[in-house]
């Protein structure tokens, strides 16, 4: 050993040493410096621009809001969020998720709204076995054919939205009607999932008609509604897209004699843009503006308070996203790695939800009630249970 080594490594010893008698200082008088657990990185990836903006910026405002509820913790870590705009753009979404899991090494991965982009998403999800909650998009391979242990939904899946919705028309006696939406993963599965039950009733579509995703010039496809003359006109719009073809449709007149119906992110979070175009609709959906839950008059009113708006089924399921991912990090103590037990924690629970309590299904998909509502106001109305206890039939899922 060379002298500069001896003084190299005596220099060591005495910063080792002083930093040990600091530290021991510390624990005696302020015990809070104790080495804390790092923070729970959470990738919030959605929508902040474009025609689900609103959805994107609701679901991330009550994500927060439970956090804060619980004191800024999940299962007792404090959360870093790395937050990235998706666009609702398909093409980027490998690549976007990647980033998230690869370079910003998340722990957990909290995205989306849009069903093409969360395809891009599961892949990700599938591949490096992040833990994974979907807080709105529907896509049926999600929790189908795609389904995954660590992948869960807060939300519901397309064809859940919409499968009571032909009893409810059939109900009112429309027995023939229009379909229109954007043709897009998310649009093809809505109308598979009204066409099965609507037939099956004994309901007839006789004119389908589709625009691409976000494309909002509806005038051309609203006269082919007019000349197809159905009793009704049965659709899936949402955000921006479904504020202008509310308007749109009403502008051209055909409100009053083909009713608009549609599964309820027609006139969620949209009703003030929506003003008078809105009033009577009925929709089904798993939230309603009037639900006599007392969980959810709370989180009526707490949302209110943080953020001056009034929530709506997206911030719903924001809320039980947080609200899954604590109560399977609290079975763990907040050991992120031990996703076993977090995956069994969530399986099992029973979710305290604003929109009534719910369960997953063996797919991690929401087992839940589908309501009839009405637009009153700037409310979307309890009607009645549409449908008690829906469960999404889970086509190709080889789980559980
Ligand atoms: C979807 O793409 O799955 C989607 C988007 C917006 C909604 C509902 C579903 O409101």
């Amino acid at each position: 050993m060379t002298d500069s080594n001896v003084q190299v490594s005596r220099r060591r010893f005495l910063k080792t040493a002083a930093g040990g008698a600091a530290v021991a200082a510390g624990a005696l008088h302020a015990p809070f410096i104790i080495a804390q657990p790092a923070k729970l990185k959470i990738g919030l990836m959605l929508p902040y621009t474009g025609t689900f903006a609103a959805l994107g910026t609701a679901i991330t405002n009550a994500f927060k809001l439970y956090v804060a509820e619980k004191g800024g913790k999940l299962g007792g870590r404090e959360l870093e969020y790395v937050v990235l705009d998706d666009e609702s753009d398909p093409a980027k979404a490998v690549d976007n998720a990647g980033r998230l899991v690869n370079r910003d090494k998340v722990d957990v991965l909290v995205g989306t709204v849009h069903s093409g982009v969360q395809m891009g998403m599961v892949k990700v999800s599938r591949e490096s076995g992040v833990l994974s909650i979907i807080p709105n998009a529907g896509a049926g391979a999600a929790t189908g054919q795609l389904c995954a242990p660590n992948i869960f939904r807060s939300s519901f899946t397309n064809w859940q939205t919409i499968h009571a919705l032909g009893k409810v028309m059939m109900e009112k006696g429309h027995k023939t009607a229009a379909w229109i939406s954007w043709k897009y993963a998310a649009g093809q599965e809505m109308f598979e999932g009204f066409k099965e039950g609507y037939e099956k009733l004994g309901g007839k579509i006789v004119k389908e008609l589709w625009l691409p995703f976000p494309n909002v010039e509806f005038q051309a496809l609203l006269t082919e509604v007019a000349a197809a003359r159905p009793s009704a006109t049965a659709c899936f719009f949402a955000g921006g897209g479904a504020v202008k073809f509310v308007k749109d449709y009403d502008a051209a007149g055909l409100k009053k004699n083909i009713p608009l119906y549609g599964n309820g992110f027609l006139t969620d979070g949209t009703l003030q843009a929506q003003g008078a175009s809105a009033q009577g609709i009925y929709t089904t959906l798993h939230y309603a503006d009037s639900l006599e839950i007392a969980k959810d008059k709370d989180f009526r009113l707490n949302y209110a308070k943080a953020y001056k708006l009034q929530p709506d089924v997206y911030a719903v399921q924001g809320y039980d996203a947080a609200q899954i991912l604590d109560l399977g990090l609290r079975a763990v103590k907040g050991d992120v790695k031990s996703q076993k037990g977090i995956i069994a924690a969530i399986e099992k629970a029973t979710v305290d939800s604003p929109r009534g309590k719910w369960r997953m299904s063996k797919a991690h998909n929401p087992i839940q009630d589908s309501y009839l509502r009405q637009v009153v106001g700037e409310q979307n109305k309890f009607v009645s249970v549409a449908w008690k206890a829906l469960a999404d039939p889970a086509r190709g899922c080889k789980m559980g």
